[in-house]
């Protein structure tokens, strides 16, 4: 009796150990390199692109589900993901010289601890620039002094420019295409939002001292575009 109540502990910790490790293996994706890695995106699943068009529409209330690292991973491929072997993105770039950069603000992410993180097109990997709490902080008010229903979303896209990149021709001031560039990103990340049944609002009114602070920019990168995404609300 007593050596099969050893054999039932035994195979329970066994279990327990599988289960933790499991476990480890979802909410730690972190590699050697302290970047972490993001499951494959998919290119064939979802909707139609005409369907997708038809049904974005700008939603600014969410539920508190939380997203998963795959939907992370999908939407961070729709705006910047690489998709051939010469380094081309999702997203068109004037002169391939590829000026924006990719933030994201979890607050409510499965797997992925609260913070903000960095997007790298290459290694289709997150990095950590802060486990602060800043969705909280940075949408505590709106601008003008009400709550900023952004801060109820579970994953807070940021687009940031850096002009540099494209600035390089003397004499011309290409600016603009960057803004362009960001306009062109974004929709790909609204528009897949709407392939995975989620919800979001492209918005351009932030403060862009604190948003640049809490991402930790440095001088000549600026944010340009702030997209909340989650799960719809139902109107109540
Ligand atoms: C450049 C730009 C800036 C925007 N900024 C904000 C914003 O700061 N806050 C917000 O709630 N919505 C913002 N929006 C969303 C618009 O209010 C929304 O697109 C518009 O009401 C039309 O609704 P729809 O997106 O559902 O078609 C912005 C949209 C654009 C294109």
């Amino acid at each position: 009796m007593k050596k099969l109540a050893l054999i039932a502990s035994i195979a329970g910790l066994a279990a327990l150990m599988t289960a933790i490790s499991a476990q480890s293996e979802v909410t730690s994706p972190t590699s050697s390199t302290g970047s972490i890695s993001l499951p494959e995106p998919r290119t064939d699943g979802g909707i139609s692109v005409e369907k997708a068009l038809q049904e974005r529409r700008s939603i600014r209330s969410f539920t508190s589900e939380p997203l998963t690292l795959a939907e992370i991973s999908q939407l961070c491929w729709a705006a910047q993901g690489v998709t051939d072997d010469k380094g081309h993105r999702t997203s068109p770039s004037a002169m391939a010289t590829y000026p924006l950069e990719l933030y994201l603000l979890a607050g409510n992410v499965t797997g992925l601890p609260d913070g903000v993180y960095h997007y790298s097109p290459q290694g289709h990997n997150l990095t950590v620039i802060s486990n602060e709490d800043v969705i909280s902080e940075l949408f505590n008010t709106s601008m003008g002094g009400k709550e900023d229903w952004r801060k109820s979303a579970p994953a807070i896209f940021i687009v940031t420019g850096v002009f540099d990149r494209i600035n390089k021709i003397p004499g011309q001031d290409l600016s603009r295409f960057v803004y362009v560039e960001a306009g062109t990103a974004s929709e790909n990340l609204l528009l897949e939002v709407v392939s995975l049944g989620l919800a979001a609002t492209y918005t351009a009114g932030f403060d862009e001292n604190k948003t640049e602070e809490y991402l930790r920019l440095a001088s000549g990168e600026t944010p340009i575009a702030i997209i909340p995404v989650g799960h719809k609300a139902e109107a109540t």
